[in-house]
């Protein structure tokens, strides 16, 4: 059984957590403190999801979902938020966006022209970083989830450059009732973000391809 850790217990954190319970994966959860500050919102919102530090669902889990503040994540010395040397060697799906209302004003996140997950894997040059669930609002995650198949399934976009990597959050995306559309390398993230027009917006296979298909026209 693959074990999905969670760094960030909030709306989207709690959300994916209690989707890959439902999924089958045995999924670990962490917010920035002791297990004790998560165990009953854990309890509430994603019954069967394991409440531990965030060093541990790094150390313990195959796949890891950034589902905290990017400024937390990304602080200007250098990523002391998140457990780093723990995460090498795996696949780490970054959901976050940079959200200036609630990062701050930051010069380093703020160009639209790079993708913060490119920022998230020079952070992370050791794992295999790939862009996934950042697009859809925490209430879409949670009400739109279908079977595999489903006329009308919402979709989800993913970016990374590391193949198997992608296709492993692919699994994933689908496994927790979605389908996935990849979208090319990390670098496309940036069409994924604030600003961009999936950004929010709860669309089918096809309105994703056809809305990067627009974006990538734009930006040429
Ligand atoms: N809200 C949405 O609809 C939505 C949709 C897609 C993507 N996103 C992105 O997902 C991320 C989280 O958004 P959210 O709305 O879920 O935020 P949120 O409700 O404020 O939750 C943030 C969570 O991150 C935790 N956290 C903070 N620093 C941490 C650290 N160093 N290690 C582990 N956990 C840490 C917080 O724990 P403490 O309470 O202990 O600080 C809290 O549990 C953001 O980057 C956002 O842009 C949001």
């Amino acid at each position: 059984m693959t074990t999905l850790g969670i760094l960030g217990a909030g709306k989207v954190g709690t959300v994916l957590a209690r989707l890959a319970v439902a999924a089958g994966y045995r999924v670990l959860i962490a917010g920035s403190g002791p297990r004790n500050r998560i165990e009953l919102i854990v309890d509430v919102l994603a019954p069967g999801a394991i409440p531990l530090t965030a060093a541990e669902v790094a150390e313990q889990a195959d796949v890891v979902i950034l589902a905290l503040p990017l400024g937390k994540a990304l602080p200007l010395d250098e990523g002391a938020g998140i457990p780093r040397d723990a995460l090498a060697g795996k696949v780490v799906l970054d959901a976050m966006n940079y959200w200036w209302e609630v990062d701050g004003h930051r010069d380093d996140l703020g160009d639209p022209t790079v993708s913060t997950s490119r920022l998230v894997q020079n952070l992370l040059p050791d794992s295999r970083v790939v862009k996934a669930f950042n697009h859809l609002g925490y209430h879409d995650l949670d009400e739109s989830p279908q079977p595999s198949g489903s006329v009308g399934r919402s979709a989800i976009a993913i970016a990374g450059d590391d193949e198997s990597a992608v296709a492993e959050a692919a699994a994933i995306v689908d496994a927790l009732g979605f389908d996935p559309v990849v979208v090319g390398g990390l670098d496309e993230g940036v069409h994924l973000g604030p600003g961009a027009e999936l950004f929010g917006a709860k669309k089918d296979a096809d309105g994703i391809r056809d809305a990067i298909d627009r974006a990538t026209a734009t930006a040429v």
